[in-house]
């Protein structure tokens, strides 16, 4: 069943027995008020998102929203006839990955993630779209990327994978109450994009495949991130900005990201991630109630020489982390570069990152953290932290390069980071209140 209705916008619902609901309604760009005042699209404002939406747009005037028209249309056709590859019973049919279109890569990565040139057109798309919602009834998005996977193996592609879901220039958008899986590359990668809400859902990519990861906020302003599970190959959740001096010349930061009541595991990466790709800047970002398990390192932060930008003013509160080898690291030495013209002089920064109120179990390693020597990590606060490390491993905290301040932390980190000890907890640097909450202090 392929239905149409105009009365909530346009509606996609499509109900083959493998279950898949899709509803993609679109309202004009100014018919809706999103946010009612200048608010930075956290979780706390984006109520009346989920209203359905006073006008709306047929699917002729679909292509019609924004400035790219022919793009418009090419996204919305990508969206049925993606749609339309579940209609065998079961889902089962494949669509055929060999003929997928291939389009430019972004401007601030300069080339295609995986392989240099262009990438492949993601399964579910929307350029310069505004006010768009992708929900379902716990509906099931399938992906099928294993065959992608298996390219990615064999190293048998021509471009890089696609994501499963990509907005790219877009304002206002919703995601919430669909179970994506098997994801070809990023579960959903909103980038150069505003005001996203991802809400109530499920994103699981198995944990073995390759380099997959489950929600990558890219160069993106105001993103909520909320109540949700996420399972995937490499990392649960990843913020970005763009590869050296491509991202250092495109410059747009992602920054205002509340990330809550979240439940991350991965495996070969970590379940929160900060860059490697980060030279637009990130900065704003508070974290708070997750829990994060059976994961290679619980949360990561990593940039090395050549990136420039920031990763800095970052809180994350409220965590549980159990089963992972690394709780928290940072590195200055961690990823590679998208060609030889990048500027080896352009040193990123980290400052002002606080981690507290963590309780881990069955951890190895506490921390690692290891600055960069021309520009060390700064104001890197611990506090009420609780950490059981196994026994007989190798070792508790590693420090090089950084420098910080702890208070209640267990096992006593390195002396890097309790040479300026607060005096008061509210020593750390704090974005609680940006949020209206209450301080934890
Ligand atoms: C998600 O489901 C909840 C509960 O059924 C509903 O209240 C909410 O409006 C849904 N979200 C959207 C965007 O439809
Ligand atoms: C989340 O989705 C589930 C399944 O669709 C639904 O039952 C539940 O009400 C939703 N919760 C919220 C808070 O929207
Ligand atoms: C939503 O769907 C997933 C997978 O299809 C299922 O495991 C889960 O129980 C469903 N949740 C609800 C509330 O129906
Ligand atoms: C420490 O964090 C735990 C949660 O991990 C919280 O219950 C407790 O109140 C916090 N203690 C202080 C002194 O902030
Ligand atoms: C800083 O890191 C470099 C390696 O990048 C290391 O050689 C140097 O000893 C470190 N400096 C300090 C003070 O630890």
């Amino acid at each position: 069943m392929l239905l149409f209705t105009e009365s909530m916008a346009l509606i996609l619902s499509f109900m083959p027995s493998f279950q898949v609901v899709l509803l993609l309604l679109l309202a004009l760009s100014n018919a809706v008020k999103i946010n009612g005042d200048e608010s930075h699209g956290q979780c706390n404002y984006n109520k009346q998102t989920l209203q359905p939406r006073p006008h709306s747009v047929s699917i002729s005037e679909f292509g019609a929203v924004g400035d790219g028209k022919t793009l418009n249309t090419i996204a919305f056709q990508n969206a049925i006839f993606y749609l339309k590859s579940f209609a065998d019973k079961g889902g089962a049919q494949l669509y055929d990955p060999s003929h997928w279109e291939v389009v430019d890569p972004l401007p601030s990565y300069g080339r295609g993630i995986e392989i240099p040139g262009s990438r492949y057109r993601s399964l579910i798309n929307g350029y310069n779209v505004k006010d768009v919602v992708i929900t379902g009834d716990n509906g099931t998005i399938d992906g099928q990327g294993s065959v992608w996977w298996d390219w990615f193996n064999s190293h048998s592609l021509k471009y890089s994978r696609p994501h499963l879901v990509e907005f790219v220039d877009s304002q206002s958008v919703v995601v919430s109450n669909l179970s994506f899986v098997n994801a070809p590359a990023y579960g959903i990668h909103p980038v150069y994009c505003s005001n996203v809400h991802v809400h109530n859902i499920s994103v699981s990519i198995p944990l073995d495949s390759p380099h997959t990861n489950g929600i990558v906020p890219d160069s993106s302003d105001g993103v909520c991130i909320e109540d949700c599970t996420i399972t995937s190959g490499y990392d649960a959740i990843s913020l970005k900005s763009g590869w050296d001096e491509y991202g250092i010349a495109y410059g747009r930061p992602t920054k205002n990201v509340h990330i809550r009541r979240v439940d991350l595991q991965s495996s070969s990466g970590s379940s929160l991630a900060f860059g490697s790709e980060m030279s637009g800047g990130i900065s704003n970002v508070l974290v708070e109630q997750v829990h994060l398990y059976n994961s290679h390192s619980g949360v990561e932060f990593r940039t090395t020489k050549g990136r420039g930008g920031y990763i800095k003013q970052i809180t994350i509160s409220d965590v549980v982390i159990k089963n992972v080898f690394v709780a928290f690291s940072a590195s200055g030495q961690c990823g590679s570069h998208p060609d030889d013209k990048y500027d080896p002089t352009a040193i990123p920064v980290l400052d002002h990152i606080s981690l507290q109120n963590v309780v881990g179990k069955k951890i190895s390693v506490a921390g690692i953290f290891n600055g960069i020597q021309e520009s060390p990590f700064t104001s890197i606060c611990l506090y009420n932290i609780s950490l059981s490390i196994n026994s007989g491993a190798p070792t508790t905290w590693e420090c090089s390069n950084v420098s910080g301040s702890s208070d209640l932390v267990s096992p006593e980190p390195c002396s890097e980071l309790h040479s300026t000890k607060p005096n008061s907890p509210s020593g750390c640097f704090s974005l609680s209140t940006l949020y209206g909450k209450a301080s934890a202090f």
